[in-house]
């Protein structure tokens, strides 16, 4: 098994902060450390390489940081690092530093930006999957996802005891710009009668057809969950639409940051930890340019092409059985 030199490390979290964020640093940094790694953290993601705002994080720097929502390094989407120029500056600083390693906790953006970063530096990347959306090829969850569905599902819960209350039809629009997957998962899970999500076609003329259909079989209220990037819009745009369609009102609830938010749960910070010590393992083996996953239970590395350029699927069938259990 190849092996690098002791080395020093340098992890950062970039992107949309997600709930595990910080249970994966506490991995890495250890994980790292007992490797003989010297590990270092980066503030703000690809801004503080950039900007040169490093610093040397010991095994007590992550006490007490499993259980906490956000993220001690801070976060951010980078603009600079867009430029080549940002993207030649993080390099230098890389090399002026000594760093060896970069781990990048985050998502797609991030993921690409390692990519980018590969063609100027010549140290070991490694990519955690870190982001509510789920939306990463290479791994069956992201960490944060389980949180945000687990968050969203709660609010459904509520709305729904209103909206039984009051016989309304209510639209809740969980996150998920280009993915469906929050939507699906809190959608099935709260008994919604209809998801929709960017990856199919949505028919609002069918939909507002099978919203008069279940009113009319006795059904007094209705909870319809709509990812934010659906192409008929967001769920106060479909709520416009399918009131000119049926003429009837309809309350829409946009949970938006919320589900970002939070303490993580169980399953999430298992698989930050999880993922978190495999890519502190990956860095010390050399093997660059891979995300971490697990698939079917077993750890994973995927070229951080593949995870970013391949699409993870939603399940069609999932969603028939939605139409089917929604009558
Ligand atoms: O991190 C992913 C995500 O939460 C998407 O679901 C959402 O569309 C986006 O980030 C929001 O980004 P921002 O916090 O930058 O507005």
């Amino acid at each position: 098994m190849p092996v690098t030199t002791t080395g020093k490390v340098v992890v950062m979290t970039s992107g949309g902060d997600a709930p595990g964020m910080n249970a994966a640093i506490r991995a890495v940094v250890r994980k790292g450390l007992a490797l003989g790694l010297q590990m270092w953290g980066a503030r703000r993601g690809y801004e503080g390489i950039i900007d040169g705002v490093l610093e040397p994080l010991s095994s007590r720097s992550v006490s007490n940081i499993i259980q906490r929502g956000g993220t001690i390094l801070h976060t951010a989407r980078s603009p600079r690092f867009l430029e080549p120029a940002g993207r030649a500056q993080a390099a230098e600083v890389l090399r002026a530093n000594g760093m060896t390693g970069l781990i990048a906790i985050g998502g797609d953006g991030t993921f690409r930006g390692l990519i980018r970063l590969a063609e100027l530096w010549d140290g070991t990347t490694v990519g955690v999957p870190c982001t509510v959306d789920n939306d990463l090829f290479g791994t069956d969850c992201t960490i944060g996802f389980d949180t945000a569905v687990n968050t969203a599902l709660e609010a459904i819960d509520r709305i729904r005891d209103t909206a039984s209350a009051h016989d309304r039809i209510f639209l809740v629009e969980v996150m998920g710009r280009q993915a469906g997957f929050i939507a699906l998962a809190a959608g099935v899970a709260g008994g919604a009668e209809h998801i929709l999500v960017p990856e199919t076609r949505t028919d609002l003329p069918a939909i507002a057809k099978s919203i008069a259909e279940e009113q009319k079989a006795g059904k007094t209220s209705q909870i319809i969950v709509v990812a934010e990037g659906d192409e008929a819009g967001g769920a106060v745009e479909v709520g416009q639409k399918l009131k000119d369609l049926l003429g009837v009102e309809f309350r829409v609830c946009v949970l938006g940051h919320i589900q970002r938010g939070g303490s993580p749960t169980a399953l999430d910070r298992i698989l930050a930890t999880t993922l978190g010590a495999y890519a502190a393992e990956t860095v010390r083996e050399g093997v660059s340019g891979q995300m971490v996953g697990v698939v079917n239970g077993q750890r994973r590395r995927t070229p951080l092409a593949d995870a970013v350029g391949k699409k993870k699927p939603v399940d069609p069938a999932i969603l028939k059985l939605v139409d089917i259990l929604a009558r």
